[in-house]
């Protein structure tokens, strides 16, 4: 998994991979920030954690490469994102294509990027939610693996908006990476191709 930050989601995909039916392992955590909390987290479950900052790298593909390192040397065969705030390289995007998963918490193509919860008070949704999706080179998009949707109440701040979307991304990041992992939803000629 990559990530930036708190690790709420890797936290709760290590949960859900502790059943012993699930088709996927968390084996490896990279950080592009060394004081991410979400290391933390993947030191009490156990898993290897790396801190790879951006900042040592004079291109983001040198960084991206340094990744690809990384994730070659551990064998690792699915890469999920969550929280990771960094744009790939178009050359690690298409190296890792179907492969690279990110969660994003809005209902896409509805608000990407950055403020992501005031983006959607500030238009008057009556809905928001989050997605999980494979990732293509161009920001917070891509076929979409699965979504789930959650009202937005008179009186929400960005804050209790994305508290209550947090809950949904803890159920539908692990139910994605499943169909993923066991092939259920494959990316093809650009779409997610569901197979029953
Ligand atoms: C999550 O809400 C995730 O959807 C969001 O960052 C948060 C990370 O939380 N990602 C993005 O905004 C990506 N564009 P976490 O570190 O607790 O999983």
């Amino acid at each position: 998994m990559l990530i930036s930050g708190r690790g709420s989601n890797l936290q709760s995909l290590i949960d859900a991979a502790k059943a012993p039916d699930y088709p996927a392992e968390i084996a490896l955590v990279i950080s592009n920030k060394e004081n991410a909390a979400g290391l933390c987290v993947a030191q009490n479950a156990g898993i290897p954690a790396r801190v790879i900052p951006h900042q040592n790298y004079e291109s983001r593909e040198a960084f991206d490469r340094a990744i690809d390192m990384a994730l070659r040397e551990a064998k690792i065969d699915l890469v999920a994102e969550a929280g990771f705030m960094r744009i790939h390289s178009e050359w690690f995007a298409k190296t890792w294509e179907g492969k690279l998963l990110n969660i994003h918490p809005s209902l896409l193509p509805l608000f990407p990027g950055i403020r992501v919860h005031q983006q959607a008070l500030d238009a008057g949704v009556k809905e928001s939610g989050c997605t999980v999706h494979f990732i293509v080179h161009e920001l917070d998009s891509g076929p979409t693996i699965a979504q789930a949707a959650v009202p937005v109440l008179p009186g929400d701040t960005a804050e209790t908006l994305a508290a209550r979307i947090l809950v949904e991304e803890h159920k539908i990041y692990p139910q994605a990476l499943k169909l993923v992992a066991e092939k259920k939803v494959v990316l093809k000629d650009g779409k997610s191709v569901f197979r029953t």
